[in-house]
């Protein structure tokens, strides 16, 4: 599989940058403490695709997610939705997290999380 290297220097706290991957939007999110410890105190046995926080990224400031909602196949919006710093997908309305995790409307399962390494502290190779 073809892969992807993103620069993340430049991504501020609390922002998402979307790259292409494979023809795929990709969510870089740079989360706050604040989003991290918002997720981290979710009780798992409430998520209809139970999964824990640190369990879906290698570092807890990012989290690098496929930007296709589980449902059917909608691009979800940033820092949108129920969820605060979360992401909504107009289509049908389902809501994530800023894990990428569903937390209300049809969607199915959480976010995909792609294949991805850190080459350095700046960059992330996806794929
Ligand atoms: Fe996202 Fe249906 S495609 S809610």
């Amino acid at each position: 599989a073809a892969k992807t290297e993103v620069n993340i220097a430049n991504i501020p706290e609390n922002k998402v940058q979307i790259i292409k991957w494979q023809g795929r939007p990709v969510f870089i999110y740079h989360r706050s403490q604040e989003l991290i410890d918002q997720e981290r105190a979710m009780n798992i046995v409430e998520l209809r695709d139970p999964e824990e926080d640190s369990a879906r990224s290698k570092r807890p400031e990012w989290m690098v997610l496929i930007g296709i909602c589980t449902h059917l196949g909608c691009v979800p919006i940033p820092n949108a939705g129920v969820v605060p710093g979360g992401f909504f997908c107009p289509c049908h309305g389902s809501h994530f997290d800023t894990a990428g995790r569903v937390r209300k409307g049809p969607a199915p399962k959480n976010l995909v999380v792609p294949p991805y390494q850190f080459t350095d502290d700046q960059n992330l190779l996806i794929g």
